[in-house]
């Protein structure tokens, strides 16, 4: 892709023509995650339909913090997963519950400076499955927390802080929460950092 362009253009470049190919590279990008954010969002429940099964919530937990370490640390920030200690086994579409939880720590990672830490964790409690995503981030004001799961929502000091955000992610996870018969709580302060609550509910109580 755009990458290969500009690896070819090299180091002897003009940094006109440098600056050209880094800005169309950041935009292709803003435009592949858009058309992959409207496909989950729109076509979502087609593609995972039928595709339930029973499964260990930790493993697909252990998966997506694994993949988005590398990012955490290239941005100077600690995070820690704190696994449930009994297995938080539960009917779902793996893939959907994959999703849900690397929008919950790529959106923890995104909005949260460098030196900040965050703590990933799943409990297997009575009635629920209970996942964790605590940062150290920019925080949230209460009337931001209630449109953050709104189609296209961005904070001010989002926008400010990238351009990478399409504004979709929480209504993906929000939609695909309420497919699992879950519910998400937020708790937030502004520069202290936000907590986000995925409470899955188990079968019995169903
Ligand atoms: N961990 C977080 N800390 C602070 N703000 C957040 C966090 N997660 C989400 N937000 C706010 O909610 C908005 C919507 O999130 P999301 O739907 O994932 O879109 P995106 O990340 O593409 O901007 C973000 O733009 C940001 O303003
Ligand atoms: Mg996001």
């Amino acid at each position: 892709t755009l990458t290969v362009i500009r690896d070819i253009l090299g180091e002897n470049v003009d940094d006109r023509v440098r600056d050209m190919a880094d800005r169309a590279i950041k935009r292709t990008d803003e435009m592949i995650n858009l058309l992959k954010d409207l496909s989950d969002l729109t076509y979502g429940d087609l593609r995972h339909a039928g595709n339930f099964k029973q499964i260990d919530l930790n493993g697909l937990l252990t998966e997506v913090v694994g993949d988005e370490l590398i990012s955490a640390q290239a941005r100077q920030i600690e995070m820690d997963l704190t696994p449930s200690k009994t297995p938080a086994k539960m009917v779902c579409d793996p893939e959907a519950i994959k999703k849900v939880f690397r929008n919950l720590v790529t959106n923890a990672i995104r909005y949260t400076p460098a030196g900040g830490s965050i703590h990933v964790k799943l409990e297997n409690l009575a009635t629920e499955i209970l996942l964790e995503v605590c940062d150290t981030g920019i925080g949230l004001e209460p009337e931001e927390i209630q449109q953050i799961f709104n189609e296209f929502y961005r904070s001010p000091t989002a926008k400010k802080l990238t351009s990478a955000g399409t504004g979709l992610g929480l209504a993906i996870v929000q939609r695909l929460v309420d497919e699992h018969h879950g519910f998400i709580t937020v708790s937030s302060q502004v520069n202290q950092g936000s907590t986000f609550q995925v409470h899955f509910p188990k079968e019995s109580v169903l």
